[in-house]
Parts: structure tokens; sequence; C-alpha cells
């Protein structure tokens, strides 16, 4: 698996979506589960550029070729989350973007601002801090695309199979940037591999957690992995990641889904009472979204623009 960063900034864009059927969108019919997943990707897509803050406090960023990576891998995410988004809206489900998006970063709370000055000092303090980052970042490329795949499977719907078809060609090419990257950090570095295996041992959890509580990661791994072709995709990609230096037979995406199942057999409702109660159709109302939302252009309010202008 090459990566050529020239060619990804030559060839980088908005996901092409031409020729997709959105018209024949609500021809077939999706399962709670298939839009709770949905749902849920599209907030994880939309979170991307918070995520990013994250990243670009690190020392990682002084190296050049991670920020023109990140400056067009961002821009491609956008139009993942904005293209699910209309996906959803077109199957009949309504939403304002902006206020659903606002009211999910507002949620994060205290916690998103201790987690980014913690990622800033321990980058700062700890060289070999990148790898961390290259390595999730990996393994959440990898874990998203598998995570399409399956859905494609599970829902059995022919426009989304397209939709997700074309942005899983985007995932693969992210998921080769950060892999070569960690690869190139971790060879010959015994040190940096330690620190890997024992941070990601710790403290990694599935792509998507901390924006969604543990019950919410635990329902879509359940919902798309929760059989013996999902289980197996985990276990290969756990085995594509042991491919790096230093992580030989490192468990992470398995392990997540035999914890969800542990807590599944304590309390057989646990996930599944998420996606019967349609809890994922509206994040939580924040004050702090209100306030962070656009307030809509009111047709008085243009007209006013217009006179004033
Ligand atoms: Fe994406
Ligand atoms: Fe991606």
């Amino acid at each position: 698996m090459s990566f050529s960063i020239e060619r990804y900034k030559e060839e980088s864009k908005k996901l092409d979506i031409a020729g997709v059927e959105w018209n024949e969108v609500m021809r077939n019919q999706l399962s709670k589960g298939d839009l709770f997943c949905l749902h849920y990707m599209m907030d994880i897509e939309n979170h991307v550029p918070l995520y990013l803050s994250h990243l670009l406090v690190t020392r990682a960023c002084m190296d050049p070729i991670l920020t023109a990576f990140l400056a067009c891998w961002n821009y491609e995410e956008l139009w993942h989350g904005e293209n699910i988004g209309r996906f959803l809206n077109l199957y009949g489900i309504e939403f304002d973007s902006q206020d659903r998006i606002a009211n999910v970063r507002a949620n994060l709370g205290f916690q998103n601002s201790v987690s980014l000055m913690s990622t800033m000092a321990g980058s700062w303090l700890l060289k070999d801090f990148s790898a961390v980052y290259l390595t999730i970042g990996a393994i959440n490329e990898l874990a998203t695309l598998t995570g399409y795949g399956a859905l494609i499977r599970k829902s059995g719907h022919p426009v989304l199979k397209d939709l997700l078809g074309r942005i899983i060609k985007d995932e693969r090419r992210h998921f080769a940037f950060y892999f070569n990257s960690a690869k190139e950090w971790l060879t010959d570095n015994e040190k940096a591999q330690r620190m890997d295996r024992w941070m990601l041992n710790r403290v990694w959890v599935p792509v998507g957690q901390g924006v969604k509580k543990l019950e919410e990661v635990d329902a879509l791994a359940l919902h798309l992995f929760d059989d013996e072709q999902g289980e197996e995709e985990l276990l290969n990609l756990d085995e594509k990641i042991g491919k790096l230096p230093g992580l030989s037979g490192i468990k992470l995406m398995s392990k997540a889904l035999y914890g969800a199942r542990e807590r599944v057999r304590k309390n057989p409702a646990w996930g599944r009472r998420l996606i019967e109660n349609e809890e994922w159709a509206a994040p939580r109302k924040s004050p702090v979204g209100a306030l962070t939302t656009r307030r809509a252009i009111t047709a008085e309010s243009s007209v006013s623009v217009i006179e004033g202008g």
C-alpha cells in the first residue's frame, strides 16, 4: 500500500456524487438500526473539524506533509457528513444540519477542552506521541470504512451502497496516509513502539466514543458486527493494525465488540433500547448549542439587508 502526498494534493476533491440516484432513496426501507448507524456516522463525520483542532495543537503539526494532508482530509470529510445528511433528509427524516452539529458540539462540554489541553501537553512533552496519533488515525479510518462496508451489507439499500461506496474510496486513501506515516515513525524506533502499544491498550476508544456515549458505541458495534462475518471483519482489522512495527497481535476493535457483548449479557436491553427508542433522532438541545448556531436568515431580515445595502 503506497501513498504519495503530492498525488493526494493534486487529486483531493469534494466527493463526486454525479449519478447518485437521489430520487430513489425512498424506494427501499431501512431498519431502525441502519438509521441509528447513519446518524452516528454523520455526527462523527461532522465532528472532524473539532478532531482536527486536537491534531493541530500537537507537535506532529510541525511536519508540513502532515498539515498538507490534514488540509485536504478535512475538506473531504466535510462532504461525507454533508452527503449522509442529504441522504437522511431525502429518506424523509427532517433535521437542520447546522442545528444538529451545534448541539452535538455543545454537548461535549468541558471534557473537550481538557482533552485538547492534555493532547497538547502530551505531544510537546513526549516526542513519540505523534506515533500514537498517526496509529489512531489509521485505526479510525479503517474502522470507518469497515463500518460503511458492514452497513452496505446490512441495509441492502442500493443508493446507500452507491453513496457509501464512493465515501469508502476516500477513507481508503486516508487510511493509507495514516498507516504509512505511523509505520515510518515506528520503524526502528522501539521507544515509540512501546509507547504506542501502551497507549492503545489503555486509552484508545473506538471512533466516535467521547462524542457518543459507550452505549451508543456498543449499539453501533452490535448492529453492524455482531455476527460471524462482522466479527471476522474486526479481527482482520486488528490484524492489519498489528502489521505496524511493535503492534503485532494487538486486539482493539474485536475487544470492543467482545466488551459490547459482555454488557448485553449483563443487561439484554443494552444498546438495543437506544435504537428502539429512536434516541438518535435528535441530539439533546443545549443552551450553548443555541448560541453557536447561526440564526436562520428570515425573509424579513434578508429584505432589510437588501434595503440597507
Ligand atoms: Fe469520512
Ligand atoms: Fe476519513
